[in-house]
């Protein structure tokens, strides 16, 4: 069952219905200040870090769920009804939400009282506008109430949820006629505030939340809506809120445009305060003055859309198949801006208070991201490597704040030190920006350990070759890829945390997934390396990945699949001598991808991945699941057999086999794997899958669990990264090189029209993929017959027109 549709020609998905199996979400803002807005108006908005400044309350995990977030009660004389269904959940005439490029709009309709209701965030603005366009759309005059409503956080997100015997005390607010500030710990510690305005008179207002709800009440059935009365409540701890009362009168067909603006604003220390000790509010007046120009909004908005018009030409197809088109164009690059912006830190799973930017996440969401907006990449590139130590091992998060490793999670996942090389390699791929190498980048930040990022890649590399076990593959550490993987550390205790708790000293578990990775971007270091006039570098790295190979070809090999690891006392792990657990599916990935070990081999791995893995919704994590839990194995044996690590679909690695399949040319195979759960392809099945079917989920339930397909987890997943790679560089295969762009389509049966745009180094390429077995294999560029894969990029030429046949 569907709960909506996509509009392409707008880039939005259409939501028809508001009672999504899910909250169906969208992000707001991108440059700082984000919302979460799901299709009923529930969510948050917060600057930088959603766990140290929160600006907006979310409960997670709450009953009736979502009933968190900006709402607006509308009511028509004994008729309440809220714009977004919910929390009066008042039966509308009409409803709909349009999830958008950076934009939510939900339009809905009652008593022919109609609303448009518009929320977005202005590019480099700390500001999230809700503009409602509201239409009466009878033959008589109205008289209409509204209220506004919104939940104040008191910044940090965990104290805000823990603490409340301080809590209780310290929430204040100011009022100022339109304007609601919260200014809670303003007078000590914090040079910031918030606040919530609307552009037209009010007959009421109220800061107080046990005020405006009344005592034992929900938000379906506040008092100061149900009596239709504000009571001008001015917050003294307890749950500051921010409710505005407008009285609005429409004529038949008369329609006003109302505006709320909720701002966040930094003082500096000296102007804190005016005169009277209150907020200095010079920042936000003009923030407000700015945007009380209906114009200005409109131009927001405006460039907002052309923004993302602009980002997403970068790589734009037309197909045969509406669904990829869709899917390439739009939702794959969209979702990956949002796992760029936020790595997994927030989104309605990721509670935005632990976790903040992931090392190995964030640079796998580069990989797919790079083209959209290298500049911002490159940053990133940079604080990632500052959280490196010098003998090359890494931080596993940074708190985006701050941007300081954290300590609580620590170090010690070994993959992680890769993943540096992998990105970096992305962006020069992309950029041609070779410079970036020479950026003096600090080690754990501290001052004075400054080197050059090509030495962070050096220390990356220099780190596997240090930290290899009994058959010369790479160790493990907490854990590699696989978070649950957790060979080293035999948890006993309940609670324990199986990623941070201490490894056992005789642990030498190895990873084949690693060796995997150190072959294929060690490849690209010494790439890299002969390009950076590093010879020795490249010739002894590059005689180090041989011999990567080759203990992985001898030790890593189980048969029919590649092996997945040995444990601490040097037992088999994804091997068929195992009773559960017996194939994995990262290293036939990987291994593939790294081109380790003879074709029949290849062939062989993924033929076990299909006889084994495969399921309507793509390939599980491994087969049989784990029943019982392995003390030696870790966190992946404690799920029920299914979900998660242990035996679901775990998206993130469903486009290695896809790409692994390109590398065997197998594009039917690779194809079919990509549209088992490729969400333009499975939007039909909303009422199983659940999440949302515009982005991927982190899971879909494997087929040993009661809930088999459905999804769990979405947005924030390394799956946006990957699977886009898979389609755009592999399927479609126009994949960046350092020296140019390689054409290399693995094409599918069903598509027999493709033409790619792709802006690339400053250069416009039109792809034709014209099938015609007589042309087979070749290419045209500028008109001339080409007879290599790579376009190597000609400064002087800014056009290439190029027809390659399959
Ligand atoms: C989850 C992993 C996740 C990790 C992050 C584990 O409990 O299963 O998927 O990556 O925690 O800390
Ligand atoms: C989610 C984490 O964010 C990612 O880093 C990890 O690779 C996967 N889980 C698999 O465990």
């Amino acid at each position: 069952m569907k709960y909506g549709h996509f509009d392409d020609s707008n880039k939005e998905y259409v939501i028809s219905h508001p009672m999504t199996p899910t909250p169906w979400i969208n992000y707001l803002g991108n440059h700082g200040f984000y919302g979460l807005i799901s299709q009923i108006g529930g969510g948050y908005t917060f600057y930088e870090d959603a766990k140290l400044r929160r600006i907006t309350r979310y409960r997670y995990n709450q009953i009736p769920t979502d009933y968190s977030g900006r709402f607006y009660y509308l009511r028509d004389e004994q008729d309440i009804w809220n714009p977004g269904f919910l929390p009066m959940k008042t039966k509308l005439d009409d409803y709909k939400c349009r999830h958008g490029m950076g934009y939510s709009i939900i339009e809905s309709k009652k008593n022919d009282v109609s609303t448009s209701l518009k929320f977005f965030i202005p590019l480099d603005e700390y500001l999230e506008i809700h503009q409602m366009v509201i239409k009466n759309e009878s033959d008589v005059d109205k008289k209409i109430d509204l209220y506004s409503y919104t939940e104040w956080n008191l910044w940090n997100a965990v104290d805000d949820q823990t603490n409340f015997q301080r809590n209780l005390n310290i929430g204040e607010v100011e009022i100022d006629s339109q304007t609601i500030y919260h200014k809670t710990e303003y007078r000590e510690r914090r040079n910031h505030y918030a606040f919530y305005h609307v552009n037209q008179d009010i007959c009421g207002y109220d800061t107080d939340r046990a005020t405006f709800l009344g005592l034992y009440r929900g938000l379906h059935e506040p008092e100061v809506v149900l009596n239709n009365k504000s009571k001008q409540s001015v917050a003294s701890g307890g749950s500051p809120i921010a409710s505005h009362h407008l009285q609005i009168n429409l004529k038949p067909n008369e329609e006003k445009t109302i505006v709320f603006l909720l701002g966040y604003v930094e003082n500096d220390d000296v102007d804190k305060f005016d005169e009277l000790n209150q907020i200095n509010k010079i920042h936000a007046k003009k923030l407000i003055s700015k945007y009380s120009d209906l114009t200005k909004i409109e131009q927001a908005f405006r460039d907002l859309k052309e923004y993302w018009e602009k980002t997403l030409n970068k790589y734009q197809v037309d197909s045969n198949d509406d669904k990829l088109n869709r899917m390439v164009n739009i939702w794959h690059q969209y979702q990956l801006m949002a796992t760029f912006n936020l790595s997994r830190s927030a989104s309605y799973y990721e509670s935005g208070t632990g976790r903040g930017i992931g090392f190995r996440d964030s640079c796998q969401d580069i990989l797919g991201f790079v083209h959209m907006v290298p500049e911002k990449t490159k940053e990133r590139l940079i604080d990632l490597a500052s959280i490196q130590f010098k003998d090359g091992s890494t931080y596993h998060q940074y708190q985006p704040l701050t941007k300081m490793g954290n300590a609580d999670i620590g170090t010690g996942f070994n993959d992680d030190p890769l993943w540096l090389v992998a990105a970096t390699s992305a962006y020069i791929k992309e950029t041609g920006d070779y410079d970036i190498l020479n950026i003096k980048v600090p080690f754990n930040n501290e001052k004075g350990t400054e080197e050059p990022l090509f030495n962070h890649l050096k220390a990356s590399i220099r780190f596997t070759l240090s930290h290899l076990g009994p058959h010369g593959l790479p160790l493990i550490g907490r854990a590699d890829w696989n978070d649950c993987l957790n060979l080293n550390c035999f948890s006993e205790e309940p609670g324990e945390s199986f990623q941070t708790s201490e490894n056992k000293s005789f642990g030498r578990a190895e990873s084949v997934f690693i060796a995997g990775m150190f072959v294929k971007y060690g490849l690209e270091y010494v790439d890299i390396c002969k390009r950076y006039q590093k010879e020795d570098e490249a010739a002894y790295v590059n005689a180090e990945i041989e011999k990567m190979k080759t203990h992985t070809k001898t030790f890593g090999w189980d048969d029919k699949w590649f092996l997945r690891a040995y444990d601490a006392f040097g037992h088999k792990v994804g091997s068929n001598e195992n009773q559960e657990g017996k194939i994995y599916v990262e290293p036939q990935g990987f291994c593939v991808m790294a081109d380790i070990g003879s074709k029949s081999q290849q062939e062989q791995a993924l033929a076990s991945v299909d006889q084994y893995l495969k399921n309507d919704y793509g390939v599980e994590l491994l087969y049989p699941p784990y029943t019982k839990y392995h003390i030696e194995l870790g966190e992946i044996s404690s799920y029920p057999p299914g979900y998660k690590e242990n035996g679901s679909v775990f998206n993130h690695n469903n486009p290695w086999i896809v790409i692994a399949y390109t590398m065997l040319d197998k594009a039917n195979e690779a194809f079919d794997i990509y549209k088992r759960n490729a969400p333009a392809y499975i939007e039909d099945i909303s009422d199983i899958h659940k999440t949302e079917p515009y982005v991927y989920s982190q899971t879909i339930a494997g087929r040993s669990a009661k809930n088999y397909g459905e999804a769990k987890n979405s947005w924030l997943t390394g799956t946006a990264a990957w699977t886009y790679i898979a389609m755009s560089q592999h399927i479609l295969g126009i994949r960046p090189h350092f020296d140019g762009l390689e054409i290399d389509p693995v094409i599918p049966s069903h598509l027999d029209h493709i033409v790619i745009k792709r802006q690339f180094r400053n250069c416009n390429f039109e792809i034709k993929i014209i099938r015609d077995e007589t042309k087979k294999g070749s290419m045209t560029v500028n008109g001339k017959t080409y007879d290599r894969k790579l376009i190597v990029i000609d400064k002087s030429i800014k056009r290439y027109d190029v027809i390659a046949y399959v």
